[in-house]
């Protein structure tokens, strides 16, 4: 099957107790990313997995692995996600002063920098940023929890992000996560997103 943008799953929706069928599932209706949510219960109120889980799983698939961290501190942890077996490393501009540092630190080391923003913070918030992140993660709901109703606001970030992309030809891509299901598709794509990170609509089969 041909998609006009990349399927990142996320496995926040998961069965946790067998977290390699979930894979399977990914591989067989052809996921472009694996989407791992790392909530730490203080960026976020809700706790998932870590560096262990992630590293155990990296062997059992060879999609590339989206890590979306929504953790303080993240300058702090980032080389335990990097030695896991991260292909994206997503951190939260909200969580880190020192955001182009951290971001510099995760190209270094191989990995491709992402960075996000919550529903309440603009795109302006990134404008330092965009020429130094591989990933642009635009959060169409509150972080910390998968089955939300997307916010159609969000979606305008997307449009801005591309419209700067395409202006100062800078290249990274900009993925979507929240509340994505196939009413809500057409929307995000209509705005210009290139990632779409789906949760309950893609383990429900609502989505392919
Ligand atoms: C929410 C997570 C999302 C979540 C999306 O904080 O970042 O990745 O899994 O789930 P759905 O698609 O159900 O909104
Ligand atoms: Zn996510």
């Amino acid at each position: 099957m041909t998609r006009s943008y990349l399927l990142a799953p996320s496995i926040l929706s998961a069965d946790f107790s067998c977290l390699t069928d979930s894979l399977r599932r990914i591989e067989e209706r052809n996921g472009d990313l694996v989407h791992i949510d790392v909530m730490d219960g203080h960026f976020v109120p809700n706790l998932t997995l870590g560096p262990p889980i992630i590293k155990a799983l990296r062997s059992k698939t060879s999609i590339p692995f989206d890590v979306h961290l929504m953790t303080a501190n993240p300058a702090e942890t980032f080389m335990q996600y990097i030695d896991s077996g991260a292909d994206y490393l997503t951190f939260h501009i909200e969580a880190e002063i020192h955001a182009h540092r951290l971001a510099l630190a995760i190209r270094e080391a191989g990995v491709k920098p992402g960075i996000s923003i919550v529903p309440s913070t603009p795109v302006s918030a990134l404008s330092e940023l965009l020429p130094y992140v591989d990933l642009v993660l635009v959060m169409s709901v509150n972080p910390g929890f998968g089955g939300q109703v997307l916010i159609p606001s969000c979606l305008e970030k997307v449009r801005e992000l591309k419209k700067i992309k395409q202006e100062k030809h800078f290249s990274y891509i900009v993925s979507v996560d929240g509340g994505i299901n196939s009413l809500t598709l057409p929307l995000v794509l209509d705005a210009g997103a290139d990632v779409i990170v789906s949760g309950s609509a893609f383990f429900t089969g609502d989505i392919d």
